[in-house]
């Protein structure tokens, strides 16, 4: 079969593996199911915390100022690009594992690995960032009530005297008992968050926008581009999930209609309301005012609407918790997909006998994201979400090309439009935003990577279901 790295797993293995009785899970969710995982992925810490520090900047980068408008526009643009791609792949593939799936379809074994590597760090270590800002806000609330838990249960060990981040850690393991218990109640519960935390966007930009003061929009880029290029690299931390509806293919009545659906209209939407609440907060007070914690609760405060900030930082828990139900779910199914390829250990790949989910996968993320964003900044983990999250989309975005050539007439109930234009722009979008990470974040990546391969070479390679099957299957 030639080299082993570059085996490719064919899409109607891919799919019939899926069908296999004990790894099936249950098809229940519908398009509205699924448009309401993706704005449940998409909207939380991102918004809510990150772009704080994206305006202001920190001792990393500048900040983009009231120039974080464009910032957003330049990251939508980049997941819009690779949102076509993933759109094309998922209609073809509905099977669980997104791109990691794709990319075993495409470009070979130890790619597919890469790409399942990385996307722990989409997935897994986003859920980190998104529990730590989870608790950011709940701090606040607990504040306005008059409780103020102590320093060091509520920060990472720093030099201040942090110990653990408790509350993080907390949140973290409650997600995952809803997890095991089975995935519609948990789309059904995320629905509901996601119209709380719509209404509370809705409700920020419609209550500050009369309240804005357009002498804050000057200096628009007080860092001029290497500032608004910092700060799209940190605000697409803000977009991550349109894809998270694709790793729930599986579960999806109608993969083929329903999955570009669900990521566009998720995507879309988002993103108005994202250059909305950018253009709203940066009018609000100069940009050099705004808190890092919680900076879009925080500016309705500082200009007079006390129960208005309560407001937002109530809805912020609720929508940063229905993230975390989505990245947790996204983070299982990843794990579920390669172990069933024989990329990781079989152990997680077993269903639970009555609530038909993946429960070991399931306690694994929950442990080990519970441990990290107990110990782990928000920063760093935010940075590392971002830059395995952009190789990914790289790796899809070649993948969706690839299949084009080797698999012309296989059948695309979605097509991307312009090929080969959209891919190769959104893997150089990709490309850029990497680019303007800090220079510690592509430290750590690599060495990520290394340990990556080192797993692949020591486990994958030889317990790989693919290299068990006679050539001709599996070329
Ligand atoms: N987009 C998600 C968030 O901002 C990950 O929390």
């Amino acid at each position: 079969m030639g080299n082993p790295l570059f085996r490719t797993k064919s899409i109607e293995r891919i799919l019939a593996d899926s069908d296999a009785p004990e790894h099936k899970l249950k098809r229940t969710l519908t398009a509205w199911d699924l448009t309401g995982l993706g704005i449940g992925a998409i909207i939380g810490t991102g918004i809510f915390v990150l772009i704080g520090t994206a305006v202001v900047g920190d001792a990393h980068r500048p900040g983009a100022g009231p120039g974080i408008i464009l910032s957003f526009i330049l990251s939508g643009i980049t997941c819009a690009l690779a949102a076509l791609c993933y759109a094309e792949f998922a209609a073809m593939i509905p099977v669980a594992g997104s791109a990691y799936t794709y990319s075993y379809a495409t470009l070979g074994e130890f790619l597919a690995w890469l790409t399942g590597w990385n996307l722990i760090l989409e997935y897994g270590v986003a859920c980190v960032a998104v529990a730590i800002g989870w608790s950011g806000y709940f701090n606040n609330i607990l504040k306005l009530c008059g409780i103020e838990l102590p320093y060091w249960a509520t920060h990472p060990p720093d030099a201040n005297g942090g110990i653990a981040n408790i509350p993080a850690a907390v949140i973290v393991l409650l997600v995952t008992i809803i997890l095991i218990i089975g995935v519609k109640e948990s789309a059904r519960a995320t629905c509901t968050i996601v119209l709380i935390k719509l209404a509370v966007i809705i409700f920020f930009i419609t209550v500050g926008v009369s309240s804005v003061n357009s002498a804050n929009w000057s200096p628009f880029m007080p860092f001029g581009f290497s500032g608004v290029g910092a700060a799209a690299a940190i605000v697409f931390f803000a977009y991550i999930g349109f894809d998270a509806v694709s790793t729930t293919a599986e579960e999806a009545r109608n993969p083929q209609r329903d999955l570009p659906i669900g990521i566009f209209a998720s995507l879309a939407l988002c993103t108005i309301l994202y250059i909305a609440v950018a253009g709203v907060l940066t009018g609000l007070i100069p940009y050099d005012k705004i808190d890092v914690h919680a900076p879009v609760a925080e500016a309705l405060r500082v200009v007079g609407f006390q129960w208005g900030a309560a407001i937002v930082a109530t809805g912020a828990v609720a929508g940063i918790t229905s993230v975390l139900v989505v990245m947790m779910l996204g983070q299982i199914r990843v794990f579920f997909a390669m172990s069933r390829d024989g990329l990781l250990g079989p152990w997680l790949s077993a269903v639970h006998p009555r609530f038909r989910t993946p429960h070991h996968a399931t306690y694994l993320t929950g442990i080990a994201v519970a441990i990290m964003s107990a110990l782990i900044p928000i920063g760093d983990a935010a940075d590392m979400t971002n830059i395995g999250t952009l190789f990914a989309f790289v790796l899809v975005c070649a993948g969706v090309v690839v299949l084009r050539y080797t698999r012309p007439d296989h059948p695309r109930p979605f097509r991307m439009p312009l090929m080969p234009f959209v891919p190769i722009l959104a893997m150089l979008a990709c490309l850029g935003l990497m680019y303007f990470l800090p220079w510690l974040t592509w430290v750590r990546f690599v060495v990520w990577t290394i340990i990556g391969i080192g797993v692949y070479m020591g486990y994958g390679k030889r317990h790989s279901k693919l290299a068990a099957l006679p050539s001709s299957e599996a070329a």
